[in-house]
């Protein structure tokens, strides 16, 4: 079984719409996933209810019962667990990160976001585990993700090589209750997330 932890400090760079696409696009691959939801905003929990299928299964939790989520998790048989975290929560982000395998960390090529990311590569570093940055929400013919990425390079963590594009389909999916690979599986913004899970997850061909 697989931990990913999604933290990000900065609020909106799209920790849970990365969570909830992961989780879908790994039981879209016919693997079973669970996202844990330790934002007190509950944004993952809510959608679920949106939500006709009864997969990826979502449980909202709070960082001291973290442990006991995973390990109903892993006798559950899931493959796959995605903790959403919530922004300005240093404490539970670095629970959340300790308990992963994998950290991403979402990062929009905005000033805003650039000048909050040392925050988050801190926790990733006291927890100790890999990190990846993810770019998301990039604009298409703008320069300004090249000029992010050059910016994110001084951390000491690595980019992830796909961007994930502003697009539509990540806000009209998740309003549906579905992921980007189930509203449009031959779109740009699957093709973007497929393209990182595969790289991201173990044994995460679709
Ligand atoms: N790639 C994208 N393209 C277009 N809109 C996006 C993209 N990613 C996220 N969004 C939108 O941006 C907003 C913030 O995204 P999201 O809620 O996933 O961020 P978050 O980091 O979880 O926020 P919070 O810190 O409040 O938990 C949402 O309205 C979401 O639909
Ligand atoms: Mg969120």
């Amino acid at each position: 079984m697989q931990i990913i932890a999604v933290v990000s400090q900065k609020g909106g760079s799209g920790k849970t719409s990365l969570a909830l696409n992961f989780a879908i696009a790994a039981t879209v691959s016919g693997r079973q996933s669970v996202v844990i939801d330790l934002d007190p905003q509950q944004s993952a929990a809510r959608w679920s209810r949106l939500r006709s299928l009864e997969e990826p299964v979502i449980v909202s939790g709070h960082a001291p019962n973290l442990g006991q989520l995973i390990e109903a998790a892993r006798e559950g048989g899931a493959d796959l667990v995605i903790i959403d975290t919530a922004p300005k929560s240093e404490t539970a982000a670095l629970v959340a990160a300790k308990a992963a395998d994998l950290i991403l960390i979402p990062c929009q090529p905005s000033s805003l976001d650039l000048d909050a990311v040392a925050d988050t590569v801190n926790i990733a570093k006291l927890a100790g585990k890999p990190a990846l940055f993810v770019l998301n929400g990039c604009k298409a013919g703008s320069t300004l993700s090249d000029m992010a990425a050059e910016a994110l390079a001084d951390y000491g963590v690595p980019l992830a090589t796909v961007r994930i594009g502003s697009r539509v389909a990540f806000v009209k999916s998740l309003a549906e209750g579905k992921g980007v690979v189930e509203y449009e599986p031959k779109g740009p913004s699957a093709g973007e997330i497929i393209e990182l899970y595969t790289a991201t997850t173990k044994k995460g061909d679709m």
